[in-house]
């Protein structure tokens, strides 16, 4: 049955109840692999359907993989060395190295943390919502609050993932490197929790379809299916976001914290691209890559379609906006459509690059529009520098289309 006309036909009390439970029961049918519902199906029914991220804490994940000891300490992955020596010159300290002493009025006109056309405010109209302009800025500022709220809790995954890989993964070059990261993670905590906690005065729970993924990679005993998770597809969620917001912010410490955080992070995509291309490509079967790619195309659709600051919507919308009609305005807003862009375009030449990008699936990217990002430069052709290079550039454009918008 069509779950739509069956919502249309429910009291508006009801139906805002049930809607949630309606659209998680459409993610998790909408996966046809076995495979991949095994990997993905649990930790959705944990995170859609039970919403374990939001039940308070502790939040528990229970782990299942090997730690991998070696005690002749070979030295033979020359790549992974050379990232372990940037990342020890590139250590920065939060507290001393950013402007913490920056003044941050996120009403301010003069110095806007986004520009106010981030978000599709005539389709909002379109569907009745009227908003004052002191109710447009707070609702931006709210938007920019969830975003940096799920970078938090991001972070908080990627700081434990990164440990569990750092234990998991066979290349003692790789512990090496890995360590570097996890402090890395660490320092990404603390700055974005700082800058919440103390510029923002506000943070948003995680959110369902982030904890979904988390939890599947944290839990899964494979540890290139944690490597896949963790530093393809989440740091791509990240670079995406982070280098959306750099590109679009005028505030002065956001920026620079943002600058200071892709630099890491564009070394911990490469890690993930140089450690899992051989293995890909040389210790798999075809039944067992095949997986893998279906895996990580199911998980960037789960990106696309579901990072939509659906706690925006409750806070904001419930019951005078359907989800879907929501939905609508979220998939329309330039600053999240620029966020898939910049995610998408990191993504998927790294999912080349490490060969889960066969003829079999180009053409479900096709599907989805995403072919345009198939010759894109992959982690290991581009620096951190020229990452923020190009956002500069781009973000000079995209605040002018904006800023007309
Ligand atoms: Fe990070
Ligand atoms: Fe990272």
């Amino acid at each position: 049955m069509d779950m739509n006309k069956l919502l249309n036909i429910l009291p508006n009390n009801v139906r805002h109840r049930v809607e949630p439970y309606f659209d998680a029961a459409e993610v998790l049918t909408a996966v046809k692999d076995p495979r991949v519902m095994a990997s993905l199906g649990p930790a959705g029914v944990r995170g859609l359907l039970l919403q374990r991220g939001k039940q308070g804490v502790p939040t528990l994940i229970q782990a299942h993989h090997e730690a991998f000891f070696d005690w002749t300490y070979p030295s033979d992955q020359p790549e992974m060395q050379d990232l372990y020596r940037r990342a020890k010159l590139g250590q920065w300290n939060g507290d001393t190295y950013l402007p913490w002493h920056t003044d941050v009025d996120p009403e301010n006109p003069e110095v806007p943390i986004v520009p106010k056309h981030f978000l599709n405010i005539a389709k909002l109209r379109d569907f009745g919502i009227k908003l004052t302009d002191k109710e447009e800025s707070r609702l931006t500022y709210d938007m920019v609050a969830w975003m940096l709220s799920q970078f938090l809790h991001g972070e908080q995954g990627a700081l434990l993932a990164a440990a569990q890989v750092t234990e998991a993964v066979q290349f003692f070059d790789g512990k090496l490197y890995g360590a570097t990261q996890v402090m890395d993670e660490a320092r990404h905590v603390e700055v974005f929790h700082r800058y919440l906690d103390t510029k923002m005065n506000k943070l948003y729970q995680i959110n369902d379809n982030l904890f979904v993924i988390i939890d599947a990679l944290m839990g899964d005993s494979r540890w290139d299916m944690k490597f896949l998770g963790m530093q393809i597809m989440v740091e791509g969620l990240a670079l995406g976001a982070f280098g959306t917001l750099y590109s679009l912010t005028k505030e002065p410490l956001l920026k620079e914290l943002l600058k200071m955080v892709i630099q890491d992070e564009a070394r911990h995509v490469h890690y993930g691209v140089v450690a899992l291309r051989e293995h890909f490509n040389t210790q798999l079967s075809p039944r067992e890559r095949n997986e893998r790619e279906d895996w990580s195309f199911e998980v960037a659709l789960l990106m696309r379609n579901r990072f939509l600051a659906w706690e925006v919507y409750e806070e904001w919308f419930e019951g005078r906006l359907t989800r879907s009609q929501w939905k609508e305005v979220a998939t329309t807003s330039p600053g999240l459509e620029e966020f898939r862009h910049v995610m998408f375009s990191r993504m998927v030449p790294n999912l080349r690059e490490i060969g889960l990008l066969s003829d079999r699936i180009k053409p479900h990217y096709e599907q989805v529009g995403l072919n345009k990002y198939f010759g894109g430069k992959s982690a290991d052709e581009i620096t951190g520098d020229e990452m923020i290079d190009e956002l500069d550039s781009a973000g000079v454009q995209h605040h002018a289309a904006m800023s007309a918008a």
